[in-house]
C-alpha cells in the first residue's frame, strides 16, 4: 500500500516564510523513507514557487481548494485545469475548514472531486465526524454518508486515483488526536466502504488520518494496518516536525 503524508499549510506564512520551509523540505528529502509520497499543501500565492521549488525532489505540491467548474466569471475563484497548468498534481477537497466556514456541502464536493479527476490531479478527499456526532455514537454514519455523497458516483478507474484523509473535526487543530484504537477502527471501516467499489479499490486508495497527529503520537497512529499515513496541519508548518512526521511514516 502506497504511504503519503501529505502538509496541509492553511493560511499560513508569507513568501520568504514559503521559500524557507520549501527549501528546507527539498534539502533533507534525499536523507527520507523513500517509500513515502510527501506532499506540501501551501496558499495559492506560494504554489508556483513551490512547484519550481520542489523540482527534482519527488515532492508534489497541492493545492488546498479548487472551484468545480473549468473556467468562468466566477471572480476570486481558481480552477482545476488553472492548478494542472501551474504543475500542481494534488488537491484537498471537503476539508472540514471549507465545509464549516465555506458552506461546502457534499454535493459540491463530489463536483470538485469529479472536476479535479477530469484535470488530472489527485484529490484529497476530507472526511471525518464532529464532536457531537461521534458522542452520539453517529460517527461511522455520517462518514459513511460523506464517502457515499462525494465518491459515490464515481467508477472504480477514478475512484482509484483519489485519496481519502480521515479527519475528525474535534482533532483539527484542537490537540486532542484520535486514540491509535479509534483511528484504525474508522480506517478499517473506510476500507471496508472501499472494498464494496472492489478490491483493486480498496487496495489502492490510501487513508490517511488527520487531526494534531504531531512527531510524538505520528508513529503509534501509523502502525495501524489501514493507516496509510497523514495530513497534516500544524506540525507542517515546521520544517523539523514534518521531517519527523514522515519519517515514523517510513518506519510504519
Ligand atoms: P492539524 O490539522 O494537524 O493542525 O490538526 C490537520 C488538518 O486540518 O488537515
Amino acid at each position: 500500500m502506497r504511504k503519503v503524508v501529505a502538509g496541509n499549510w492553511k493560511m499560513h506564512k508569507d513568501r520568504s516564510g514559503a521559500t524557507d520551509l520549501i527549501a528546507t523540505l527539498v534539502a533533507a528529502k534525499s536523507g527520507l523513507p523513500s517509500g513515502v509520497e510527501v506532499i506540501i499543501a501551501p496558499p495559492f500565492p506560494f504554489l508556483a514557487l513551490a512547484v519550481e521549488g520542489v523540482k527534482g525532489s519527488a515532492i508534489a505540491v497541492a493545492a488546498q481548494n479548487c472551484h468545480q467548474a473549468a473556467q468562468g466569471a466566477y471572480t476570486g475563484e481558481v480552477s482545476a485545469p488553472m492548478l494542472a497548468s501551474m504543475g500542481v498534481s494534488a488537491c484537498l477537497v471537503g476539508h472540514s475548514e471549507r465545509r464549516e466556514y465555506f458552506g461546502e456541502t457534499d454535493l459540491l464536493v463530489a463536483q470538485k472531486v469529479k472536476a479535479l479527476l477530469e484535470a488530472g490531479i489527485t484529490p484529497i478527499y476530507c472526511c471525518g465526524e464532529k464532536q457531537e456526532e461521534r458522542t452520539a455514537g453517529r460517527h461511522f454514519e455520517v462518514v459513511s454518508a460523506q464517502m457515499k455523497d462525494a465518491l459515490g458516483a464515481l467508477d472504480p478507474e477514478q475512484l482509484m486515483k483519489v485519496v481519502v484523509a480521515y479527519e475528525p473535526v474535534w482533532a483539527i487543530g484542537t490537540g486532542l488526536t484520535a486514540t491509535a484504537a479509534e483511528a484504525q477502527e474508522m480506517h478499517a471501516f473506510i476500507r471496508g466502504l472501499l472494498r464494496s467499489h472492489g478490491n483493486d479499490v480498496a487496495n489502492a486508495v490510501p487513508v490517511l488520518y488527520g487531526g494534531s497527529c504531531k512527531p510524538d503520537n505520528a508513529a503509534e497512529l501509523f502502525a495501524g494496518p489501514d493507516v496509510n499515513g497523514g495530513l497534516i496541519g500544524g506540525a507542517a508548518l515546521d520544517a523539523d516536525q514534518f521531517l519527523s512526521i514522515i519519517r515514523a511514516a517510513g518506519d510504519s
